[in-house]
């Protein structure tokens, strides 16, 4: 471990089922440009959206123990589904600070919402556990959740087809229960959404305010990092490697993907075996 002195210049790790998280580490880039990010894609086991809880937990723990092999300050588990099935455990387990997707996702749908119907769009997964619903019930119970899955998104935004008849289809089919419940909020609820932010825009229209969680976590990442007084003082000098990604298989194709969201070029992912850890 680095001196106390040097530890809060240590990098955060951010990790996802595969590409989505990248959305995420986006929102970190632009919000706290000093700090130094590690990123992983578990691109050889994705997706998670369609696993059990106990499945989900077990790859996160591993890769929660990757990630603190890279001296990692906190963790942002920028997945929807493992911040729904895994990230309490894990909470327990490591010192490590740790922030998800899910509580800041909510909190800003509970701020946002006028008439107190909140439509939540996730993996399978994410939906079957609940946590949506439970958290913001819990904390204001005259608001209602409504909870669709939408599966076929995953695979339509990794193919490029964020904005395209294909999906508008798909997307009106998945979004008219939501239309017909009222709600004035929607929850993009899984990392990938977001790319498709006009395409379910235009379907819900201008009434529905759309929440996307990349944009809380990174805020409510920056006052964790604050608490803990571990926020990087400086943006790391010439010479330091400012992100680095790595993935457990296709880092070419995952390089294709991040170089086509991400605000800048990335030069290279390395893949791991992250069943060893
Ligand atoms: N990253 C996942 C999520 O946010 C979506 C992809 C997957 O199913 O693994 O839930």
């Amino acid at each position: 471990m680095n001196g106390q002195e040097e530890w809060h210049n240590s990098p955060i790790g951010v990790f996802d089922s595969g590409v989505g998280g990248l959305t995420v580490a986006r929102e970190i880039m632009r919000q706290l440009p000093n700090e130094r990010i590690v990123y992983f894609g578990d691109t050889a086991r994705v997706p998670y959206g369609s696993k059990s809880k106990e499945t989900v937990t077990r790859f996160s723990r591993q890769i929660v123990r990757f990630l603190e092999t890279q001296q990692v300050k906190a963790i942002v588990v920028a997945c929807n589904t493992a911040s729904a099935y895994a990230l309490e455990d894990l909470e327990k387990e490591v010192d490590i600070p740790m922030i998800g997707v899910v509580k800041p996702g909510a909190r800003a749908a509970l701020s946002a919402t006028v008439n107190g119907k909140i439509g939540v769009v996730a993996t399978e997964a994410t939906i079957n556990s609940g946590i949506y619903s439970r958290y913001i019930e819990e904390h204001d119970s005259s608001v209602s959740v409504i909870g669709k899955a939408c599966p076929l998104f995953v695979p339509l935004v990794e193919e490029g087809l964020w904005e395209d008849p294909v999906t508008d289809e798909i997307a009106r089919r998945y979004l008219a229960e939501l239309i017909d419940s009222g709600i004035d909020t929607l929850i993009l609820g899984c990392t990938h959404y977001p790319m498709l932010r006009s395409t379910v825009g235009k379907i819900m229209g201008e009434g529905v305010t759309l929440v996307n969680p990349a944009y809380e976590t990174a805020r409510e990442l920056k006052a964790l990092l604050t608490e803990h007084g571990l926020e990087s003082e400086h943006r790391p000098g010439l010479g330091t490697e400012l992100y680095r990604f790595f993935v457990s298989d296709a880092a070419d194709k995952f390089q294709r993907f991040a170089n086509s969201i991400l605000p800048y070029g990335i030069l290279s992912a390395r893949v791991i075996r992250i069943d060893e850890f």
